[in-house]
């Protein structure tokens, strides 16, 4: 099957692997958009399969576990009629490095076209695309990046307030441990929006204004007049000890409500990668209000975002079929 696939890098997207979204350009991210939003506007429930990926392969690698990002995943690769095959490996059963290594040769071995990597360690998913022969699509490394998340973050504010530049997005919570935040920084500042981070002071990682954003501590000023507000899952699977004292009394000072999203601009937009702690990271209701909650639209873009990342990485010279999805 590969032999068959062009050899010549694909216009617009002119990488092998997404693994990360540091290091992309401009350009690049708004190529990768353009082709989601073009997507996203179709009906997939017009029951007429795309052929643009008949006759490949993706194998869906998930050594962490994952519900929403695994089935996005498995329905962008068949609606765009490829063979899908999902693989769960269960992290606490393997020994880290010899296994991935080992999990590689074996998929080699079977040929697929891409590969989608999620992993409990930073810098596993790059580790393992030097090994292997396809293409590989990282689905989330550690506390490291999960670029597609970020793209359709991106996709979904761009979609509600037709632009990323000039806006400004305060990214709030477990900062520390969050890979969404860290593509989120790296996304948003290349597409030329302003970036908050809001945590506690023992979730703010050390030196993040490096990266371009501007950190708070306090959640009322760091909300002050900011076009979204992105929350943040506590990653309780990613802390050694304790980090918060109370889930009463993170949800007073770091839980978004109605009282302190009033900080933020009046037509302010609430996200959350999910799954969410209702009543921790966010009200229940505020998370559910259609006027100002993106949650929906969220996941909902999820699909489109990794059709896009998959046509571009695998078939990036083909224009998307028309009318079909
Ligand atoms: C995120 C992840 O796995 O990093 N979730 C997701 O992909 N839907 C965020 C999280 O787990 O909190």
């Amino acid at each position: 099957m590969s032999e068959t696939h062009p050899s010549r890098e694909p216009p617009g997207f002119p990488h092998r692997h997404l693994l990360g979204i540091e290091g992309l350009s401009r350009g690049e991210i708004e190529f990768l958009l353009d082709l989601a939003d073009v997507y996203a506007a179709k009906d997939p429930r017009d029951h007429q399969r795309s052929s643009l990926l008949s006759g490949y392969t993706v194998i869906n690698l998930f050594f962490e576990n994952s519900t929403r990002t695994r089935t996005s995943f498995e329905l962008a690769a068949k609606r765009l009629g490829a063979e899908v095959i999902n693989m769960s490996v269960a992290s606490s059963s393997i020994k880290k490095g010899e296994t991935l290594i080992d999990t590689a040769m074996t998929l080699t071995a079977m040929r697929p076209d891409l590969l989608v990597v999620r992993h409990p360690d930073s810098g596993a998913v790059s580790l393992l695309s030097e090994k292997v022969d396809c293409a590989v699509i990282n689905g989330g490394d550690g506390s490291h990046e999960h670029p597609t998340q970020a793209l359709l973050d991106a996709l979904s504010i761009r979609r509600r307030k037709g632009r990323l530049a000039g806006l400004t997005v305060a990214i709030c919570g477990d900062v520390l441990h969050s890979r969404v935040a860290r593509s989120n920084i790296y996304l948003l500042t290349t597409m030329g929006a302003q970036v908050r981070v809001i945590a506690p002071p023992t979730l703010l990682p050390a030196g993040i204004e490096r990266f371009g954003a501007q950190a708070f501590t306090d959640m009322r000023a760091g909300l002050a007049d900011v076009d979204i507000v992105m929350m943040l899952r506590l990653q309780n699977e990613r802390m050694q000890g304790s980090y918060v004292p109370s889930v009463r009394e993170y949800f007073r000072f770091y839980g978004l409500d109605q009282e302190k999203l009033a900080s933020a601009k009046p037509d302010a937009l609430v996200m959350h990668p999910g799954p969410m702690n209702r009543g921790v990271e966010i009200d229940s209701e505020l998370a559910d209000d259609i006027d100002r909650s993106l949650i929906h639209t969220q996941v909902a873009m999820g699909v489109a975002v990794r059709m896009a990342c998959l046509h571009a990485l695998l078939r990036g010279e083909e224009p998307p079929e028309e009318g079909r999805a």
